[in-house]
């Protein structure tokens, strides 16, 4: 597979992955049975697993997504979270799910959550692929987890290093020469 040879270990596979996925959006729809829910994407890094994650989602929902990013072109999260493009709906009343590809130090979650309560939903839920809980700096937790992971530089599924890897099926961890010797 294109790009296997910069990984150090394959953390998911694509079925481990998918098999996941089919879980989550099987709780997901049980939870919100009845409900109409807004999906909310944060880009770029959901866009996989929330394309996955909606069509095995059993409840009618609308979509709609949102543009943020913190990390900068590094490894290493910059502690700023932008706000580059907004939602298009209104989200007041409704039944947000927030859908991320990964919660780290929580910086962009929790400003993100903060954010979109300010806007009055009538219920507001995170809902990520990865977990990396070791490197949490704020309070925050996510509803549904995919997977809890070690502090491992990970890509795949949406998540990039350098704005590669991001179409990676698995979950891999990058090797170490590949970012330190760029
Ligand atoms: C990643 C990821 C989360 C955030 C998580 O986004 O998608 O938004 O970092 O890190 P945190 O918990 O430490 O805030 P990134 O800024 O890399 O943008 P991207 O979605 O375009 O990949």
């Amino acid at each position: 597979m294109m790009m296997q040879q910069d990984m150090q270990q394959i953390l998911f596979t694509q079925e481990q992955v998918a098999a996941r996925v089919r879980e989550m959006a099987a709780q997901i729809s049980q939870d919100y049975a009845g409900k109409t829910p807004l999906v909310v994407g944060i880009l770029r890094g959901s866009f996989i697993f929330m394309a996955d994650l909606v069509r095995a989602m059993e409840v009618p929902l609308t979509l709609d997504f949102m543009v943020a990013s913190s990390y900068g072109a590094g490894t290493v999260s910059s502690g700023k979270v932008k706000i580059s493009l907004d939602l298009q709906e209104d989200i007041a009343g409704r039944d947000v799910l927030l859908v991320e590809d990964i919660l780290d130090t929580g910086n962009t979650l929790s400003k993100l959550v903060a954010e979109l309560k300010s806007r009055r939903p009538a219920s507001l839920k995170l809902c990520v692929l990865l977990d990396k809980p070791e490197r949490r700096t704020k309070p925050i937790e996510a509803d549904y987890v995919g997977f809890t992971i070690p502090d491992a530089f990970v890509v795949g599924c949406g998540l990039d290093y350098n704005q590669l890897y991001r179409q990676l099926p698995y979950i891999g961890i990058l090797k170490p020469s590949v970012y330190e010797h760029p």
